[in-house]
């Protein structure tokens, strides 16, 4: 024993050398200046105010969605904040022909790309699982292999500028929550896939970074009004969580939680007590409010 506790402190002593003298870089504004930014599902939420962000800070942002109406809108706002430049292109994430051009389109508009920040979602419902395969299978096109496509088709160009790509995920990625269970499919497999293609970027030496945001609720329309009835926990603000997704990505972080109280703490119990972890999430859920929330 006292060898095992001696081991354990010897760890938990070196973890924190480590933590604490690893030299980490600041975060500044002006590294976004002048880059190359393609942001998806930014007609509205989080992607939405990615734009606003990369707009500030001078970038170069190309923007896509379905809803042509909201895109040209945001792109006003892009060009006031002061972006490099800013285009739209409107469209279905549930066509790998579209998401491919959306590539194309930014090759040809920028002649390169730096960040390449994944964030649409298809409509899925918020309640017990219906038993509905296909709309798995959808939502896995739009969620997950649209992703993975546009990752492929960009990975040249984010290669020769030792670029980044931003993947925004849930908590529900990490941890299987209720009522979600198409959801949570579609952010286990983009977990499964980039953390994967992580690794082999460092065996085969490929200076691409890949930054999996693992988000608590946060106040979109959406998600507020999808789940406000339910869900016993306050909203985390969409502005403040677009900025962190964006700063961990040009710091090229592996993973970025947020908020973190809510993402990063639940994880260290969800190895070692799993069943205390689903008490937990199961006391923030009021199933009788399914019955108030319009699907
Ligand atoms: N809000 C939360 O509580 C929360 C929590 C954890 C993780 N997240 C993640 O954060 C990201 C953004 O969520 P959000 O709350 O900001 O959602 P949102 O406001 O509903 O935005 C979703 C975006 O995706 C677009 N979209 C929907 N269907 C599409 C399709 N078939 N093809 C292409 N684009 C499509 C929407 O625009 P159109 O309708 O115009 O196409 C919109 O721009 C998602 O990855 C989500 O999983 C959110
Ligand atoms: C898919 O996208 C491509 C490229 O934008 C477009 O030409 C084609 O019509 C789309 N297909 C469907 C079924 O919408
Ligand atoms: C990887 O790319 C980044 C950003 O371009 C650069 O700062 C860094 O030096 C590169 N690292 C290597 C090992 O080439």
């Amino acid at each position: 024993m006292a060898l095992l506790n001696k081991a354990l402190v010897a760890l938990i002593g070196i973890l924190l050398a480590v933590y604490f003298y690893s030299g980490k870089e600041e975060f500044e504004p002006s590294m976004l200046k002048g880059k190359k930014a393609i942001v998806t599902g930014a007609s509205s939420g989080i992607g939405e105010q990615m734009a606003y962000h990369l707009a500030k800070m001078g970038a170069h942002v190309l923007i896509t969605a379905r809803t042509e109406d909201k895109l040209k809108k945001v792109v006003e706002k892009c060009k006031k904040l002061g972006a490099a430049s800013v285009y739209y292109i409107p469209g279905s994430m549930d066509n790998m022909t579209f998401a491919k051009k959306i590539v194309h389109e930014a090759e040809r508009l920028f002649g390169g790309l730096d960040m390449l920040i994944l964030n649409h979602i298809g409509f899925t419902y918020f309640n017990f699982f219906d038993g509905d395969v296909d709309h798995i299978r959808q939502l896995l096109e739009i969620n997950f292999l649209s992703y993975a496509t546009m990752t492929v088709e960009a990975l040249p160009m984010l290669k020769a500028s030792g670029g980044n790509i931003v993947v925004v995920s849930s908590f529900a990625g990490k941890i299987g929550l209720p009522l979600t269970v198409p959801y949570s499919t579609t952010k286990f497999a983009l977990d499964g896939f980039f953390s994967s293609l992580r690794m082999e970027f460092y065996q085969q030496k490929v200076n691409v970074s890949i930054t999996l945001c693992v988000l608590s609720y946060i106040d979109t329309d959406t998600a507020l009004s999808m789940v406000s009835n339910v869900v016993q926990q306050p909203a985390a603000p969409k502005e403040e969580c677009a900025f962190e997704i964006i700063k961990g990505g040009v710091l090229r972080k592996r993973e970025v939680y947020y908020q973190y109280q809510a993402t990063k703490i639940p994880m260290l119990l969800r190895d070692w007590a799993p069943e205390f972890l689903e008490y937990l999430v199961l006391k923030n859920y009021d199933v009788e409010g399914l019955s108030k929330t319009k699907q």
